[in-house]
């Protein structure tokens, strides 16, 4: 099962890319977190989106489908994959489109804005799994700790309410228009499009996801 995760910045994309990897058993591939895996890294890639990463600004087209197009060719995507957070403009999907990559469900995550800003201010992070809390709707057992690893839980650098206002602007100029984009694809044949309530708490969102997929 092929799956694009369709939504604004703290939609929730992260959130239930980690319930569907362990019900479906396919892959999350998120461009986000391999940007911040690169980073940490200190490779060329990361030095490239490290400071378009902070100002919430989008990485060129160009790198991330190169990035993309190698990690899908990978062995574990045979049986499909997730992608979250990818494509993210027009030129990515059509890119996708020109690989001859074929999309089972495209998965659109509704929330308002206001909604999302409060949500980023309590969101924590274990980046080495790419697990995603919130201190309130969606809290660690223990505070601060990774539940599986015990690890420590971050803030992500773009969490600052400026960087989210600025990461919601481009997704509503740039992102926002793949959903016009795959609607049409929908109605054509070529994937099933799904529109979601993102407001409903974690374990709603998960349950209706359950029914729609089988
Ligand atoms: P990326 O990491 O993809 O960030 P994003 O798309 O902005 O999305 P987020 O990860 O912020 O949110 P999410 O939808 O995953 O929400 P989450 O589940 O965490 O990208 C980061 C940057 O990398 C970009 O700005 C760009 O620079 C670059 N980049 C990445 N991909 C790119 C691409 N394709 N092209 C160009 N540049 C690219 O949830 C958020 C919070 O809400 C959490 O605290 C969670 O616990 C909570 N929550 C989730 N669901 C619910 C719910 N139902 N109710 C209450 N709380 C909830
Ligand atoms: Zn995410």
């Amino acid at each position: 099962m092929r799956i694009i995760l369709l939504g604004a910045p703290g939609a929730g994309k992260g959130t239930q890319a980690q319930f569907l990897m362990n019900k479906y058993g396919i892959p999350q591939i998120s461009t986000g977190d391999m940007l911040r895996a690169a980073i940490k890294e200190g490779s060329a890639l990361g030095l490239a989106a490290k400071q378009v990463m902070d100002a919430g600004q989008l990485v060129s087209d160009d790198l991330i489908i190169g990035l993309v197009k190698e990690r899908i060719s990978k062995e574990d995507c045979a049986k499909g994959f997730l992608l979250d957070g990818f494509p993210r403009t027009i030129p990515q999907a059509d890119a996708m489109k020109a690989n001859g990559v074929v999309v089972d469900h495209v998965i659109e995550f509704d929330v308002p804005d206001d909604v999302i800003v409060e949500r980023m201010s309590g969101r924590r992070v274990h980046p080495a799994s790419g697990r995603v809390y919130h201190v309130s709707y969606n809290p660690p057992k223990v505070e601060g700790k990774d539940d599986l690893t015990g690890e420590d839980l971050v803030i992500r650098e773009d969490d600052k309410e400026e960087t989210v206002r600025k990461r919601l602007g481009i997704y509503h100029e740039q992102t926002e228009l793949l959903v016009g984009y795959y609607r049409k694809e929908a109605e054509q044949g070529r994937t099933q499009y799904h529109h979601m309530v993102g407001t409903l708490p974690v374990e709603q969102v998960s349950a209706q996801l359950e029914a729609l997929l089988g």
